[in-house]
Order: C-alpha cells, then structure tokens, then sequence
C-alpha cells in the first residue's frame, strides 16, 4: 500500500507487539487502556519531532551552553471523544504542558455519518499545533469532521494520530485535509460492512471503558 507524503505508517516491531496484545480478544480492560498508552507514546516520539521549540541558556557545573527546549504551551491535544480520551496520558508522559481539548463524535449506527456533540477548546489554540487522538481511523469521516471543526476555529497546524485505520479512512482523511500530517501506527485490511475495521481490534471505546 503506498500513501501520499503527508502520511507517515510506523510499522515499528516495539509498538507493532503492542498492538498484538490490542487486538487481542481476551486481554482485559486495563491492560488494553496501558496499551493504547503505551503505543500512544512510542508514537508520540517521532509525532512530535518538529514542534516549535527555542534556544535558551543553561548554565552546566562547567559552562554556560546554548540549549534547544520545546516552547512552551505550544501544542493542545485534541482526543476524539470516547476512545481518543485513552491516548492524551500516551502525550502527556511525553509534554506534561500540552493542553487538552475535546470534540464529541459519534457515528450514527447506520449511515457510518459522524454526528457532533461536543467541542471545548484551549483558548488561543488557533496559534498552537493541534493532535487529534483517536485510536481508530475506519471510514475516516470522524477524523475528517474533527478536523474541519479545528480549522472552522481558526487551527491550521494541525496532525491526525491513529493507532489502526483502514485503507478508505487514510485516503479519505489525506484527500479531505491533504495540509495536515497523519501518523498511524498500522494499516489493516478493510472494512466490514458494519463499517469497523478487519483484522482490527473491535470497538475501541467499549474496550477501554467496560461498555460491552
Ligand atoms: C469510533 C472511533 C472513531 C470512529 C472511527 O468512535 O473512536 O472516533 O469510531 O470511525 P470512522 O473513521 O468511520 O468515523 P465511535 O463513533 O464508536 O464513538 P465512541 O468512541 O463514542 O463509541
Ligand atoms: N471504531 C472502532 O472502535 N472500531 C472500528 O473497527 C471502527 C470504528
């Protein structure tokens, strides 16, 4: 499978034995919220590499030196609710100052269509580089509503984090938004005719909150 630039695919041996024991039917509720941690984080490594950052000086037992810090309160991560609540702890063990706003989506059971219900945001994150989280990226159209929701608040430096997608939501999103920059840590197969992703993981929220 080959994507446009914009799109970055992991496929890390770390984070993909991880995602074994995600996808996993019988690993349990903690265990699958510590996971999606965990690779939350190993992605963020690499997710996070061209934030803004500034020179300041630091004064070592030996000398004084020039030293690149991350500018500080300069990113806001956005988790998708529900299940992108399960990655902000994944960036905050990286950026303990990123902020955090939230957007409400669900997608209707039959027309696959996100619906809106919530967005709450960090005030001034126009000016900020804006994560959205999400764990599972499968028709696209959350991350693509999440998305222009952003930018209709003024967003413009804005990354897509996913753990899994299918094919269809990667080419959606990059076609819908070819200015932002997707970073996945997998690509499954396809999609059901349920609209969730094969081989996946099942319904990311429900394993991470006990629903079903
Ligand atoms: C899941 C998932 C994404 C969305 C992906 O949320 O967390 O937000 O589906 O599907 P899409 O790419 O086809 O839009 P869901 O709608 O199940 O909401 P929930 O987490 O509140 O259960
Ligand atoms: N949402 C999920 O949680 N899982 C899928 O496979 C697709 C959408």
């Amino acid at each position: 499978m080959s994507f446009p630039k914009n799109v970055t695919v992991f496929d890390h041996p770390l984070i993909n034995h991880k995602i074994a024991k995600l996808r996993d039917k019988n690993t349990t509720m903690k265990e699958f919220r510590e996971l999606v941690e965990e690779i939350t984080t190993l992605m963020g490594f690499e997710s996070l590499k061209d934030i803004p950052t500034e020179k300041v000086i630091i004064e070592t037992p030996l000398e004084k030196t020039e030293q690149t810090v991350v500018v500080s309160e300069s990113v806001v991560v956005v988790p998708v609710l529900r299940a992108g609540l399960g990655m902000v702890n994944g960036i905050h063990n990286l950026l303990p100052t990123a902020k955090v706003g939230h957007i409400g989506l669900y997608r209707d059971e039959e027309t696959l269509q996100p619906c809106e219900y919530y967005c709450k945001l960090p005030v001034g994150v126009e000016n900020k580089t804006v994560i959205v989280l999400d764990p599972m990226l499968a028709t696209g159209g959350s991350a693509v509503s999440a998305i222009d929701m952003l930018k209709k608040r003024g967003c413009k430096n804005i990354k897509q984090m996913s753990i899994i997608a299918a094919p269809i939501g990667v080419e959606t999103l990059a076609n819908a938004h070819p200015d932002i920059e997707i970073y996945l840590a997998t690509v499954d197969r396809e999609l059901n005719e349920n609209g969730y992703i094969l081989p996946g993981l099942g319904d990311a929220g429900d394993r991470l909150f006990g629903t079903k």
